[in-house]
């Protein structure tokens, strides 16, 4: 079976987010399972690795006809090819977001008209237009209702030349997110629990009308992990490497990383590493903090995001030097060593698809503190490899903090160390789900 995925980012080449891992590992499983897989992104110029022409792709876009120059690489049996829709398009995520990528879209789309190939896998928003386009069976995989790529129906026809029919328009607005969910042979989303909530007011983000219409095609099948590349028995980020069998050397990982950010290494220690978002909901972290501090705790936070929140966590560590720190940076190396220096990892999401970092932070037998939804509920088992909390509350959080300290934590950090979050098995679940969409 021949498939192509198609999203915005995929790791090495760009990331923003989850979904740039889910890229990243996803194919590289399938590949290993025997599938010929290549992943479609679009070039960015921040894209520094080398890469080989492919040709060129004629596509329409504003009435004029464009070439748009086809670049190539492969990775561990992955095929890449990277559509250079525009020159000066630098990351990912960048203004005006709709345009270029249905650009993307509709270059891709012309791109596979002429090249044989069995399924298109399109990922979010970014590729959900190549769904309506491609002429093959298809699967869309949403990761993240909150964004669904929306923009006026005026612009849309201009750039396309197509009118938009109510199968795209949502509320009087095109609905990229909307028109792949009802032309995929099968919609997926990245964890069970995530997959039920979507069909609800409350997660379904103005979409669960349209979702429940179609939950006869709608699956949850959760992400994996890239369980070689986070591995505390051979992560070089780690001043001391460990596994299950030798927990007791974790504890050298735990007092560098407590050295390093001058905290006091008599507390107990709560890491964290995220986006600062409103979905992360670390806005009720920040009210949670004095309390949680005054039971005797340390907070490690690594990340960026709202303003107003890098403000508000930067002010409390400089308020409680020896308690509280915070790196207000993507910092792939601090990442590491927090998930193996903490004694409880902590995510509180209003909602979560899937969530990446509890699962990482069992692996380096850090036990999760999390909140009940999405993914985080599928993977987190209560009592046994963490702890999950219902409310997204300061007090739910505080709450569940202390709950955590009083269980047996090496209990917890075995029970997680042996799950199996490695991303072969979410491949045989995918080639299941294909075989669906090709069969009807
Ligand atoms: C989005 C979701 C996250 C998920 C990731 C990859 O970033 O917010 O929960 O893990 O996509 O699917």
């Amino acid at each position: 079976m021949f498939v192509i995925h198609a999203a915005a980012e995929a790791v090495p080449f760009a990331k923003v987010g989850g979904l740039g891992d889910v890229l990243g590992g996803l194919p590289k499983a399938q590949a290993r399972a025997g599938l010929r897989v290549l992943v479609a992104l679009p070039r960015y110029r921040s894209i520094d690795a080398a890469l080989e022409p492919a040709g060129e792709v004629e596509y329409r876009f504003g009435g004029r006809s464009y070439a748009a120059r086809v670049w190539s690489a492969a990775r561990q049996g992955v095929e890449f090819r990277f559509f250079e829709v525009d020159p000066a398009w630098n990351e990912p995520y960048e203004a005006p977001e709709a345009e270029r990528y249905l650009r993307f879209s509709l270059a891709l789309a012309a791109w596979l008209a002429e090249r044989p190939y069995d399924l298109l896998h399109a990922h979010d928003w970014h590729a959900a237009f190549a769904v309506r386009l491609a002429r093959r069976p298809t699967v869309f995989t949403i990761h993240n209702l909150a964004f669904q790529g929306e923009l006026e129906p005026a612009a849309f026809k201009s750039y396309t030349g197509l009118e938009p029919g109510p199968e795209l328009l949502h509320a009087g607005r095109v609905n990229l997110m909307k028109g792949a969910v009802l032309a995929a042979a099968r919609v997926s989303t990245v964890s069970p629990r995530y997959a039920r909530e979507i069909l609800t007011p409350e997660y379904g983000m103005g979409l669960e009308g349209v979702l429940r219409g179609v939950r006869d095609k709608l699956v949850g099948i959760l992400n994996g992990l890239d369980t070689e590349y986070w591995n505390p028995a051979t992560d070089p980020y780690l001043p001391q490497r460990y596994d299950a069998d030798h927990l007791e050397k974790k504890r050298l990982s735990r007092a560098a990383l407590l050295a390093a950010l001058r905290l006091d290494p008599g507390l107990f220690t709560i890491g964290a590493v995220s986006r600062l978002t409103w979905q992360k909901g670390f806005d009720l972290v920040l009210e949670a903090l004095p309390e949680v501090l005054n039971s005797g705790t340390n907070f490690i936070l690594v990340g960026t995001g709202e303003p107003e929140l890098e403000k508000g966590f930067a002010e409390m560590a400089r308020r409680y030097p020896r308690r509280v720190a915070f790196r207000p940076a993507f910092d792939e190396a601090r990442a590491h060593k927090v998930y193996g220096g903490s004694d409880a990892f902590l995510m509180p999401s209003r909602f979560e698809p899937c969530g990446l970092g509890q699962m990482i932070a069992m692996r380096y037998g850090t036990p999760p503190v999390a909140r009940a939804t999405g993914g985080l509920a599928d993977t987190v088992e209560d009592g046994v490899t963490g702890v999950l909390f219902e409310e997204a509350s300061p007090e739910a959080i505080a709450a569940a903090v202390e709950r955590l300290r009083g269980l047996d934590r090496v209990a917890l950090a075995r029970a997680g160390m042996a799950r199996d979050f490695s991303w072969d098995k979410r491949a045989a679940e995918y080639l299941e789900l294909y075989e669906e969409a090709l069969g009807g």
